[in-house]
């Protein structure tokens, strides 16, 4: 059937509101409520033997992956290694027949990952695709699917799949933390409370399109875009980034919080907004160091945190978004929204295609 935009302006900004949706539907389909228990699709190995995780993909699926990495090391207590394709591949890394390697796509048949997976399967390793068509070729070929739920997603930017792919990525961990002995029973039903709670917790970080559309045009006037954060903020901060730049035109960096005094920091004045995810979670303090360094040096900071945060950062930041207070677990997902919903209205202001940019193919099926 003809996918339709419905009300919406453009396939983006419809995909974006479909998340409490296609979350939902995603973690339905993992997690038993009542129980707080994940159940994931048969696998043909079992989840306590995996000793280390490879994680390849692209794009926006790769910054899932580095999300997922500081997940599955910090509760699931498994090494990860992950890389972009097409740097994994030639990077011939020494891999152990019998480890675990999962692959993220949206589409199944992004090239550099399908060759990838293709690699890995020869090497003997269990390959597990994250992919959001069930009949692609990633799906296909690998020895076990954990599908994400987002429906199809036409926005060449994508949004509503790396949600859903972090879901998926969360379950697993928990799944994989259960397995390996690696969580208590109260940590287990915290992350898993927290989880159950993504879908309602979305539908209310999307009442703040008007404030985050408020903020549009001050970025929308910049020539470079910083955006900082640590831990699993980190990897949204590099996903803002990504989604300013393909949809916007704007040069936009991510960058580890910390690591802007080796470099980024030279470029701060006050045409540079610097937009900072940072919940208030065990790195905040830190995060909120780096702000003041900011503004110090005259940069313009658009925070992304909650009340507690907000309460706690100090003086002299521009604006301010407060957003719901969630666990952190499962912050990096519901942090996504709204540097999704800002990319799309500087991009609305910027009068860009939104939904076909310039020089981007929704699925890269060549090398
Ligand atoms: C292209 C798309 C991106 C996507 C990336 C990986 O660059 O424009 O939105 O993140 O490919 O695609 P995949 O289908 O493998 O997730």
């Amino acid at each position: 059937a003809m996918i339709g935009k419905g009300e919406y302006r453009h396939f983006m900004l419809k995909e974006i509101y479909e998340q409490p949706q296609v979350i939902g539907d995603t973690l339905n389909a993992l997690f038993n409520p009542a129980e707080r228990t994940i159940t994931l699709p048969a696998l043909p190995f079992a989840l306590e033997t995996v000793e280390r995780v490879t994680i390849v993909a692209c794009g926006t699926s790769y910054y899932a992956g580095l999300v997922a990495r500081y997940w599955l090391e910090s509760v699931a207590r498994v090494p990860v290694d992950i890389d972009v394709a097409s740097e994994f591949r030639y990077r011939a890394p020494p891999l152990q027949k019998g480890g675990l390697a999962l692959f993220i796509s949206q589409s199944g048949e992004t090239a550099d990952t399908l060759a990838a997976l293709r690699h890995c399967k020869a090497q003997g390793l269990w390959c597990v695709a994250v992919v959001n068509v069930p009949e692609s070729t990633m799906a296909r070929e690998a020895h076990a699917v954990l599908p994400t739920l987002a429906g199809p997603e036409i926005g060449v930017a994508s949004t509503k799949a790396f949600t859903t792919q972090l879901v998926v990525m969360a379950a697993l961990c928990l799944a994989l933390a259960r397995a390996r002995h690696a969580i208590d029973r109260a940590t287990e039903a915290r992350l898993s409370r927290g989880l159950a709670e993504v879908p309602a917790r979305a539908a209310e970080v999307l009442k703040y399109d008007d404030a985050l559309h408020a903020l549009a045009q001050e970025v929308a006037e910049a020539r470079d875009v910083l955006y900082l954060g640590r831990g699993t903020s980190h990897a949204v901060a590099l996903e803002g980034a990504l989604k300013l730049k393909e949809i916007s035109y704007i040069h936009a960096e991510g960058y580890p919080a910390g690591e802007m005094k080796h470099g980024p920091i030279a470029l701060i004045d006050e045409t540079v907004p610097v937009i900072v995810i940072a919940p208030h979670d065990g790195l905040f303090d830190k995060t909120a160091g780096n702000v003041q360094e900011v503004i110090a040096r005259g940069g313009r900071i658009i925070l992304l945190s909650d009340a507690e945060g907000i309460a706690h950062v100090g003086a002299g930041v521009a604006h301010a978004v407060t957003l719901p207070v969630v666990d952190p677990f499962v912050a990096p997902i519901l942090y996504a929204i709204p540097v999704q919903l800002l990319a799309y209205h500087v991009a609305v202001i910027k009068g860009t295609d939104v939904d076909q940019p310039r020089n981007l193919a929704k699925s890269v099926t060549v090398e």
